[in-house]
């Protein structure tokens, strides 16, 4: 017998599901990072051009695909194409990416987590401490955590899209909106947090460059969760009266507006820590970032309120990249489980148990990579330098094959599965979408320069990341 496929239950309750995947440490933590390195301002507007301009028309089409078809990824290319060959590879590359990005990503959540452990237990100084963040990815605690992490995500997604995804998100993301402007009002009334509005707001496109345009692209690409399969799957569980674009407007706009507002945190706090701060010399990476030099601020606020203040202050903030962290593995993990339901007609509890074992193996290794196992740490030689295992995760499904996903669901709506049946899709539920400028844009769009951008990026990131030199 076939079930039928389960529904979020409100436009609401999806809506607040994709935010939860899109709002993750690349909006809380990578994006502020990136528009503090290149022009504040300018990449702000570059990077909301990008995200209404390309990635929405491309959240829109993985959305089409996953409601009409009412199936994970691989299913979703299988059956639209009519079962072409060629076609399926696109399927297998959508499940993979989310596969192994979750891989990556949970270790970086088991850091997050351990780091609010410390913090609770009034270990706010030894965070300061420049050598305290090597020794800490290298103790056998990291193995608890990553248990404690994977425990918490897997119960939830054992609870179903209702009610667990669902409800959760629910539950999670009004949380962290209130959380996030708790902090910002916080750290706005601070001395200097002035200093950091203005280097944060006022653009300076002098730093806009080929570089930056693409840094900008993949950011905006990343933080939608585009390109991994997430979209088509949670598409799949969307109910045919709620409308594509009302709903794709709504994840693009709460996503933007936190990463936006995130930024009104961090570089008010760097601010304030050092009003004279020389942020050509600030790490580059999120980690450095969020592991490095945050809790360095969140102690300096011990002159003002303390230090429980400074620790409640650095615990609410870990607290929430650990609440958006999990609301992203979520969505990253249920494309691996609605796969093996799906395609091979297995439990949902069989399928939690085959990725749950598969994913603690690869995450172990990714943990491990920090010095712990020589293998893994000097693992590959790439493009003139000694990379790890967790590198080569990051390098290969996050900065490369993010954009080629993205180029080949333009492709395949456009030219496979064709516009008509594209705009039927997005028709449902939204009877003003045929005819409106919002359909013309899609349909030129998806079909020329959208692929095109990704393309570039695409083939940019091979040759950088791969053979070391870059073309733009
Ligand atoms: N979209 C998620 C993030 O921004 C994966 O972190």
């Amino acid at each position: 017998m076939v079930t039928p496929r389960e529904h979020f239950g409100s436009k609401m309750g999806f809506v607040l599901a994709a935010a939860g995947s899109a709002v993750g440490i690349g909006n809380l933590v990578a994006f502020p990072v990136a528009a503090t390195k290149s022009g504040g301002g300018a990449f702000l507007l570059l990077y909301t051009l990008f995200v209404f301009f390309v990635c929405l028309p491309v959240m829109m089409a993985e959305l089409a695909m996953g409601r009409k078809s009412e199936k994970d990824p691989v299913g979703a290319y299988r059956q639209l194409s009519g079962g072409s060959r060629a076609w399926r590879i696109p399927g297998w590359l959508a499940l993979i990416t989310p596969f192994m990005i979750a891989v990556f990503y949970l270790v970086v959540t088991v850091w997050v987590f351990g780091y609010l452990i410390e913090i609770l237990s009034g270990n706010l100084t030894r965070l300061t401490d420049a050598a305290f963040f090597k020794e800490f990815i290298n103790t056998k605690a990291v193995f608890v955590y990553l248990a404690v992490i994977m425990l918490i995500i897997n119960g939830v997604l054992a609870m179903g899209v209702k009610d667990g995804i669902e409800r959760t998100a629910k539950a999670l993301m009004p949380l962290l909106f209130i959380m996030l402007l708790g902090l910002v009002l916080f750290v706005l009334t601070r001395d200097n947090a002035i200093l950091g509005l203005k280097f944060y707001l006022i653009p300076d496109f002098a730093k806009l460059n080929a570089e930056v345009v693409s840094k900008a692209m993949a950011q905006a690409f990343f933080s939608l969760s585009l390109g991994m399969g997430v979209m088509i799957t949670y598409g799949s569980y969307m109910k045919r009266q709620n409308s594509i674009s009302g709903s794709a407007r709504a994840v693009a706009l709460t996503d933007t507006m936190v990463a936006f507002i995130a930024g009104l945190l961090i570089l008010p706090s760097i601010f304030y820590f050092n009003p004279t701060v020389d942020l050509s010399a600030l790490s580059d990476s999120s980690v450095g970032m969020i592991f490095l030099f945050l809790p360095k601020i969140f102690l300096s606020l011990q002159a003002s309120i303390g230090y429980v203040g400074a620790s409640i202050v650095a615990a609410g903030f870990f607290f929430l990249v650990l609440v958006a962290a999990i609301t992203s593995l979520i969505s990253i993990i249920e494309v691996p489980l609605a796969t093996l339901q799906d395609e091979r007609g297995v439990s949902r509890k069989k399928a939690i148990y085959t990725v749950a074992v598969i994913q603690f193996i690869l995450a172990s290794a990714c943990a491990v990579s920090f010095g712990m196992v020589d293998w893994f740490t000097q693992f590959v030689w790439l493009a003139g330098s000694e990379k790890s295992f967790f590198d080569l995760v990051e390098i290969v499904f996050y900065d490369t094959i993010l954009p080629l996903n993205g180029l080949l669901v333009c492709l395949f709506v456009i030219y496979k599965w064709r516009r008509v049946n594209l705009d039927d899709e997005l028709s449902l539920g939204d009877g003003g979408f045929s005819g409106s400028l919002s359909q013309k844009y899609l349909n030129f769009s998806l079909g020329t320069f959208i692929p095109a951008i990704l393309l570039l990026i695409f083939l940019n990131t091979v040759a950088l990341k791969f053979f070391g030199s870059s073309f733009i």
